[in-house]
C-alpha cells in the first residue's frame, strides 16, 4: 500500500506575509494522512524550514543547478538545498523545459544530481495539447522518463514522478480521472521494467488538481498524490486536497 503524497508547488508565488500566513494555515490542519510538502522559491527556503520545523511538512525547492559550485551566475546547488533542510527538488517541470530549454538529459542529469546529495527529486514528464492530439502522449511521457531512469540507474526508485498534461496545467482543464490513471498506469509499467521498486514509487498526477476533483484523481490506483500549483496558494484549498488523500 503506497502512502499517498500531496506536494505545493508555489511557482514564483509569495511573500513573508502571505507565506507566514499559508504555512500557519498548513501546520494548524495536522496532522495528515498522508507525506505533505511545499516546494517554495529560493528565497524564502529559510523562512519555510523555520516555520516547519518540527512538524511533519516537509519542504523542497523547484529547480536545481546540476553543477555543485562555481561560476554559475544564478544557479542554486543541491548542496545548498541540503543545507536548507530540503527534502524535495522539483525537476523537469514544464515551465522550465518550455521557458529555460531544458532538455530530457538536463532534467536527468538535475535528478542525479539531487540525489547525490540525499534530496528526493520530483521529476516532472508530460504532454502538451499539440502532442496528445497527435497521439504522441505515450511516446512524450517514455522518452522524458526514459533519460532519468538511465541516468539514476539502481537509484531509479528513489524519485518522485510526477505526470502533469501541459494542457490541464492552470487552465482549469483537469485530465479525466482515468485519462490520468492510464498515462500513471505507463509511466509504472516503464519503472517495473527498471526497477523492483516500482511498485513503492509515488506517481503524483499535476495539472489544476482541486479540493473539488481531488478524490476522484487520488482513488485511481496508480495515482499517488498529487502536485499542486494553484490550490496550493490557499491554505484552506491545499488541506482540503491534503485531506482528500489522507
Ligand atoms: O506543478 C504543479 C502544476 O504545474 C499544476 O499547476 O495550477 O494547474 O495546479 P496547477
Amino acid at each position: 500500500m503506497r502512502r499517498k503524497f500531496v506536494a505545493g508547488n508555489w511557482k514564483m508565488n509569495g511573500s513573508h506575509a502571505a507565506n507566514a500566513e499559508l504555512l500557519a494555515g498548513i501546520t494548524a490542519a495536522r496532522p495528515f494522512g498522508c507525506d505533505v510538502a511545499v516546494c517554495v522559491p529560493f528565497p524564502y527556503l529559510s523562512e519555510a524550514a523555520v516555520a516547519l520545523s518540527g512538524s511533519d511538512v516537509r519542504w523542497g525547492a523547484q529547480d536545481c543547478s546540476v553543477h555543485a559550485s562555481g561560476a554559475y551566475t544564478g544557479e542554486v546547488s543541491v548542496g545548498m538545498l541540503a543545507e536548507f533542510g530540503c527534502r524535495y527538488v522539483i525537476v523537469g517541470h514544464s515551465e522550465r523545459r518550455q521557458y529555460h530549454g531544458e532538455t530530457d538529459q538536463l532534467v536527468a542529469d538535475k535528478a542525479k544530481a539531487a540525489l547525490a546529495k540525499g534530496v528526493t527529486p520530483i521529476v516532472c514528464v508530460g504532454e502538451t495539447l499539440a502532442q496528445r492530439e497527435a497521439g504522441e502522449t505515450e511516446a512524450v511521457v517514455k522518452r522524458q522518463l526514459s533519460a532519468v531512469i538511465h541516468a539514476l540507474a539502481h537509484c531509479a526508485g528513489e524519485m518522485v514522478v510526477a505526470y502533469e498534461p501541459v494542457w490541464a496545467i492552470g487552465t482549469g482543464k483537469v485530465a479525466t480521472p482515468e485519462q490520468a490513471q492510464a498515462v500513471h498506469a505507463l509511466l509504472r509499467a516503464q519503472l517495473k521494467a527498471a526497477t523492483p521498486k516500482a511498485d513503492a514509487m509515488q506517481i503524483l498526477y499535476g495539472g489544476s488538481m482541486k479540493p473539488d476533483n481531488a478524490a476522484s484523481l487520488l482513488t485511481q490506483p496508480d495515482i499517488d498524490g498529487g502536485l499542486i500549483g494553484g490550490a496550493a496558494l490557499k491554505a484552506a484549498d491545499f488541506v482540503a486536497i491534503c485531506r482528500a488523500a489522507g
